[in-house]
């Protein structure tokens, strides 16, 4: 059975919930970045919330309001989101990574608008840092769960993920199924988890989803301890 919310089960703990995508600069006026509308990050950061976390919501630039009971600290870049995280991670005692980060950004930011025949030369890209994988050498206590997007191999990626980041959970999404993914109300995921823990939560309201899946965490966490 679920906890009631009611119940608080997350009294007295401070979550950390990343969201949204990042912008990385080309100059001033442009910048890569993805389709991650936010939707899911703000609704884990809410569930936590209502379970009775101190919430703290590390959000890249999105068109969503933050749930009224979080503490939002607006970021852009994949350092940006970096440095903010590190800065929470050493008081929290969940940290989820729901953010879509860059994983490239330009090497260069141009300090003025590049003007077209520059754009004949080419932008040269470096690879951010992964902010899940430096949590997960630097945790002592704190529980990492880790999102990720994928068009195939779904659990097979998320099980690598989990090994390669130290994480204690995954929660893979199909992009590729319909009422699924990016930008949509809806969505659909496995859970995968140490001790071949591998859950599958289909087609529910995003907001739904994330008490549900924060909850199956809980108990999975308490009945280890038993
Ligand atoms: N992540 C992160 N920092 C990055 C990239 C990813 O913290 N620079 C986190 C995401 O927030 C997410 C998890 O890692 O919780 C998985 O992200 P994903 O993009 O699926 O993983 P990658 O390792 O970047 O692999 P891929 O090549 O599939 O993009
Ligand atoms: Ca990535």
């Amino acid at each position: 059975a679920y906890f009631s919310p009611k119940e608080l089960p997350l009294k007295g703990q401070k979550v950390v919930v990343t969201a949204g995508p990042t912008r990385e600069l080309i100059d001033p006026v442009r910048f890569l970045t993805n389709f991650s509308s936010g939707k899911m990050g703000y609704a884990m950061a809410e569930a936590a919330a209502n379970l009775g976390a101190e919430t703290v919501l590390i959000s890249g630039p999105v068109s969503i309001d933050a749930p009224s009971n979080v503490t939002l600290i607006p970021v852009e870049s994949a350092k940006e989101m970096y440095d903010a995280v590190m800065e929470q991670f050493y008081t929290a005692s969940i940290v989820i990574k729901t953010a879509a980060v860059a994983d490239y950004k330009p090497k260069e930011v141009h300090s003025q608008k590049m003007k077209k025949q520059q754009g004949d030369s080419m932008i040269v890209l470096e690879r951010t840092s992964d902010i899940l994988a430096e949590l997960g050498k630097r945790k002592t206590n704190q529980l990492l769960i880790g999102f990720a997007a994928e068009t195939n191999d779904v659990v097979h990626y998320a099980k690598s993920k989990l090994e390669k980041k130290n994480a204690d959970y995954i929660v893979a999404n199909d992009v590729t199924e319909a009422g699924s993914g990016f930008g949509t109300e809806t969505n659909s995921v496995t859970l995968v988890g140490k001790d071949d823990v591998e859950l599958h939560f289909a087609h529910l309201p995003k907001k739904e989803l994330a008490l549900q899946l924060l909850q199956t965490i809980l108990k999975l966490e308490n009945d280890e301890l038993k």
